[in-house]
């Protein structure tokens, strides 16, 4: 163990819901973030449609709550819900005191697109660029506080909680307080220790557990993992959702790229190769139907032509009208040699959000004290059984500010004693020709989920896929326990963790519901199902 660290406040990543918690909380006290590669780098900073909420006089937070929850497929928690919608809009307006810039119409009000769900139009961006913007506005301010250490390149392992102590464990003690975590220092190679008062878990998703996601790297579930690990109550882990629209572009380096909801919200269309719009015949709303009911209907459709993707026409869409409110789309389908004025954008579903996570109650409290959870790793019975489009930065925004004020509450100062934490035990040494193949694992897995616990599940599947991915996780956590840790070995531990943990909540909801759809229980069943699906390691 090379070095510790200790500050009041420990944040894990540096997406929407870590930022906007570090910049509160430094009104309390010391912050340390720390993010495991650059500090943009992070789903936020991707988002492209924006961020729904009540902006206009002539919507109502009833509207919002009523999308959310049909939506949400009878899973939301209602009061949730309407914590989400009445405090969002005072939420935005603080980003926009804060210096984001969303986009404009010429009067100067903000410019509301529209996405699927949504009975109007709510969502704030700038222009499809939104999580770029608002990742800068929150980057800079937190540059700007001098009570804010931001350590990039730095990777989160463990959480520690008493069964670091040493002897705790032998004395029969559950886990009950977060005291910090191990975390590599990616540079060095060290484990170095961090200790805070109080930790914010806010690692974002998962959706490097699929073969084809519209996550960027960093989005390997390393929070739901580790938050598992240490005993925390995860919930709703089955409900992944599938964005309908990425783009299908085999030959692009540098991984998926989503065509945002909004363009559809903007009139595009959905047509099978062949030309036949198809939407219409799954749902009256259409190409604005809610996601799940949007990616099923494109899946059906492969399956049936076999075609490798279907198509988004905007070819009807002025194209200034377009290349302004999607400028970004509009020159990466250039740079792919697709002329949008002509031609139709291809596109196939990608594993795009995780709707369950660590849970949560009102204020962002996990079951483990001084643990707090934001953003994509938490759930906070917003979401349910399927995200409303562009509720998820609203969430993020919502739920951290309502952590800190918690926390605030009861904040008293002075000086934090922590226990005797134990050394990191370096394990072993690395051994490159065993590597190699352990790393085979990860696309084994993204394979596995893929094609076992997709958009279309069943019982067989999801059982071949437990008994799989068991087996692949056990190998791997048998080769960490024995060898010097990378970044890359961790990631692949908490890929094959949480994979396994989608699988198991995919196998206890027999009914479909929302994001889960199995054909061995095609039928929502309210009287045994209308639950959260809670899972919760035995740590003892
Ligand atoms: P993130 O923004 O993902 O941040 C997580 C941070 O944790 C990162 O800094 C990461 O590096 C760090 N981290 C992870 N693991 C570790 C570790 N072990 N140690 C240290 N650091 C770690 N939602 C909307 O509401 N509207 C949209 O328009 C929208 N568009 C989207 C478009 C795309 C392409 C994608 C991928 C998602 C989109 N979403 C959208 C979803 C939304 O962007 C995310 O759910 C949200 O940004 C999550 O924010 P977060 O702060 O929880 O996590
Ligand atoms: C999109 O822009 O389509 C993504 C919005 C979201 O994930 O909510």
């Amino acid at each position: 163990m090379s070095k510790h660290h200790t500050s009041d406040f420990l944040v894990l990543g540096s997406g929407i819901a870590g930022l906007t918690f570090a910049l509160k909380a430094a009104t309390l006290g010391s912050v340390t973030i720390i993010t495991k590669k650059e500090r943009a780098e992070s789903n936020t900073n991707y988002a492209q449609g924006g961020i729904a909420a009540v902006m206009e006089e002539t919507d109502t937070t009833e509207g919002h709550l009523h999308d959310t929850l049909i939506a949400g497929a009878g899973l939301c928690n209602r009061n949730v819900v309407e914590v989400l919608v009445n405090e969002g809009p005072e939420r935005i307006h603080e980003l926009i005191a804060m210096g984001t810039e969303f986009t404009r119409k010429a009067d100067g009000s903000l410019d509301l697109g529209r996405e699927g769900g949504h009975s109007r139009n709510r969502i704030v961006h700038a222009a499809d660029l939104t999580g770029r913007e608002v990742e800068r506005a929150l980057l800079q301010a937190v540059a700007n506080n001098p009570r804010i250490t931001l350590l990039e390149h730095f990777t989160a392992v463990e959480l520690i909680t008493e069964h670091h102590i040493p002897g705790a464990r032998t004395m029969g003690v559950r886990h009950r307080n977060c005291y910090g975590v191990y975390a590599l220092n990616n540079r060095s190679g060290n484990i170095e220790m961090f200790l805070a008062r109080r930790i914010l878990l806010a690692t974002g998703g998962c959706g490097q557990v699929y073969l084809h996601t519209t996550n960027p790297a960093i989005a390997t579930a390393d929070g739901y993992a580790m938050a598992y690990r240490a005993g925390a109550v995860l919930a709703n882990m089955e409900f992944v959702q599938f964005h309908p629209t990425s783009l299908y572009a085999p030959e692009r380096k540098g991984g998926t790229f989503l065509i945002t909801e909004a363009v559809r919200g903007h009139g595009g269309i959905l047509r099978t190769r062949s030309g036949e719009r198809f939407m219409p015949r799954y749902d009256h709303r259409a190409e604005l139907a809610p996601r799940d009911i949007v990616a099923r209907a494109i899946d059906a459709e492969l399956k049936r032509s076999g075609d490798p993707s279907v198509l988004l026409d905007v070819t009807h869409i002025p194209f200034d009208d377009f290349q302004q409110h999607f400028p970004n789309i509009e020159a990466e389908c250039a740079r792919l040699g697709i002329d949008v004025r002509t031609m139709p954008i291809p596109v196939v579903p990608a594993a795009h959000y995780q709707c369950g996570g660590v849970r949560t109650d009102l204020w962002g409290r996990t079951s483990i004290n001084r643990l707090y959870a934001c953003g994509e790793v938490s759930c906070t019975g917003v979401h349910g059984a399927n995200r409303l489009a562009s509720n998820s930065l609203l969430e993020a925004l919502v739920f951290s500010h309502r952590a800190f004020n918690k926390i605030q509450e009861e904040w008293c100062g002075g000086e934090m004693a922590y226990p005797e934490i134990a050394r990191w035990n370096d394990r072993g040494m690395f051994n490159i020709e065993e590597w190699i193949v352990v790393e085979h694992d990860r696309r084994e897995i993204q394979q596995i989920m893929w094609d076992l616990v997709g958009i279309v599940r069943s019982n067989a599947r999801l059982v071949r896929a437990a008994r799989r991915a068991r087996l692949i996780r056990d190998e791997i956590e048998e080769y960490f326990r024995r060898t010097k840790i990378t970044v890359e070995l961790i990631e692949l531990r908490n890929i094959a963790e949480t994979a396994l943990l989608i699988v198991e909540a995919a196998l206890t909801r027999k009914e479909s519901r929302g994001l889960h759809f199995t054909t061995d229980y095609p039928e929502t069943d309210d009287p045994l199902w209308l639950r959260d699906t809670l899972i919760e390691k035995a740590v003892l």
